[in-house]
């Protein structure tokens, strides 16, 4: 999976972020006070990292894609949060260079969101413990479910219509899901951090145009469409025709395990 380019514009623009009851819910699971140094690994652009940069020292938003990156720092200057973020091109193989850039226990929190599937989760972890402070937490987050892969009509519609169009069955795609979650929780535990579990649910209502830009947010590059208004109005087709009436609303989820370092 690759995030460069449009995808990168789309993510920015059709990816939900941490309204204010979702941020509240991960900063209580941080325990991340107006001191804290953070570290958001996967930070994608800035959908954690920038909101939470308000309530804690810093954030260092960490991600291996320049175009995240180039949103984030864009969305930070938006927000004017620029003093309280600084963003690093990197990725979970360099977290045990982190203590020597940061210092020994330097870290009181380190964020995951919608990222732990791309990462090597034994390492990461064991790694995790020379930069975080004692007491310190790693937070993986799952903020909601793809919106291909949910229960509602409008969602098995998009299933069926990137199955029609694209020749392939969407739903094994890979995110941040129970098994992946269930793995981190044993990583975690191997080394040596408590695990807890935590969970919310919220709601959204979604319009179709919306869902077509979050499809392509997630898309391989070889599935982009040359036409976004014929993408978008197929899309609305496909759903409109599943739930012809009414409003679109998704459940999401937002699930933290952390893992606290004793
Ligand atoms: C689905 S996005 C999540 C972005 C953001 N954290 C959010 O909550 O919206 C996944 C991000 O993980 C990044 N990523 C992929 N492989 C990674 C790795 N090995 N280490 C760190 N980040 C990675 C991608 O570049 C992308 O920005």
């Amino acid at each position: 999976m690759t995030f460069a380019g449009e995808i990168a514009d789309h993510y920015a623009r059709y990816r939900r972020g941490f309204g204010p009851a979702a941020l509240a819910f991960v900063r209580e699971r941080l325990r991340a006070g107006p001191d804290a140094l953070v570290v958001d690994l996967g930070c994608g652009t800035g959908q954690l990292a920038v909101p939470l940069s308000a309530h804690v020292r810093h954030v260092l938003g960490v991600d291996p894609e320049p175009d995240m990156l180039r949103h984030a720092y864009a969305a930070a200057g938006r927000a004017g949060a620029t003093g309280a973020t600084s963003w690093m091109l990197g990725s979970d193989a360099d977290v045990p260079g982190l203590a020597g850039l940061l210092g020994r226990s330097a870290v009181q929190a380190v964020t995951i969101s919608n990222a732990v599937h791309f990462m090597d989760t034994g390492r990461l972890f064991a790694g995790l413990t020379d930069v975080l402070a004692p007491g310190g937490r790693v937070a993986v987050i799952a903020n909601g479910t793809p919106v291909w892969l949910q229960d509602p009509a409008w969602s098995r519609a998009l299933r069926r219509f990137l199955g029609e169009r694209y020749g392939t069955d969407a739903s094994g795609s890979r995110c941040t899901d129970a098994a992946v979650l269930a793995r981190c929780r044993e990583d975690m535990a191997a080394a040596g951090l408590a695990t807890e579990q935590h969970r919310l649910d919220l709601r959204a209502a979604v319009t179709p145009e919306w869902l077509a830009g979050n499809l392509v947010s997630a898309m391989p590059p070889e599935w982009l469409p040359a036409d976004m208004r014929e993408f978008a109005d197929a899309v609305a087709t496909a759903v409109r025709s599943a739930q012809p009436a009414g409003g679109l609303v998704e459940d999401v989820p937002v699930t933290v395990l952390a893992g606290v370092r004793a």
